[in-house]
């Protein structure tokens, strides 16, 4: 699909049938998450597939906002051997952040639905995940994506809003 037509077309989907990702799938979404930017190029990301019912069913359970019935979640974590140094560190929830944003997008891309659910700065829900996942303490879980083949088709829609814009003379 053309970018500026995935793009648009992205949106939270939160229904999924209950056909599994494929694995190639899967691969070709880790691909693109990490094909995204970071400061320094220091990739202080780790991934975490989670495919097995008991497990997301657990990752289901963990929040209100996390409900979504999804054959496949993603879960993006920051590694703070990885982080920058000092005042740099907090870099790494960017750096997570657009690998996760570049994982909807390539979602859309796959003919998949997907949904961000936010664990980081929500100091229970990073406990209760690093729980779940047996996590060690130098990963932080920036958030999950809920991932399946869509069972609901939300429309395409343009936000652009000229008054968030700052021409800057
Ligand atoms: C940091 C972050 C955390 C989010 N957490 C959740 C969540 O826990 N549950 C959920 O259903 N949606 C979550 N979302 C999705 C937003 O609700 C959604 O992106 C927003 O309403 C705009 O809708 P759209 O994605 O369809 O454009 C999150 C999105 C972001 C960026």
């Amino acid at each position: 699909m053309e970018l500026k037509a995935v793009m648009m077309k992205r949106r939270s989907v939160r229904r999924f049938t209950e056909e599994p990702v494929s694995r190639e799938q899967t691969e070709t979404l880790l691909h693109h998450a990490m094909s995204g930017p970071s400061a320094c190029n220091a990739r202080p990301w780790e991934f975490f597939i989670v495919t097995r019912p008991e497990t997301l069913e657990a990752l289901r359970d963990a929040g209100r906002y996390t409900k979504h019935k999804a054959p496949l979640m993603i879960v993006v974590a920051g590694n703070m051997k990885k982080a920058l140094p000092m005042q740099l560190r907090d870099f790494w929830i960017q750096d997570c952040s657009a690998a996760m944003e570049n994982l909807l997008l390539s979602a859309v891309d796959l003919g998949l639905g997907a949904c961000w659910e936010g664990l980081y700065p929500m100091k229970r829900m990073v406990e209760r995940v690093s729980k779940i996942l047996n996590l060690e303490e130098h990963i932080i879980p920036l958030g999950m994506a809920a991932i399946g083949h869509p069972a609901e088709d939300p429309e395409p829609r343009d936000q652009y809003d000229p008054k968030r814009i700052h021409w800057v003379e």
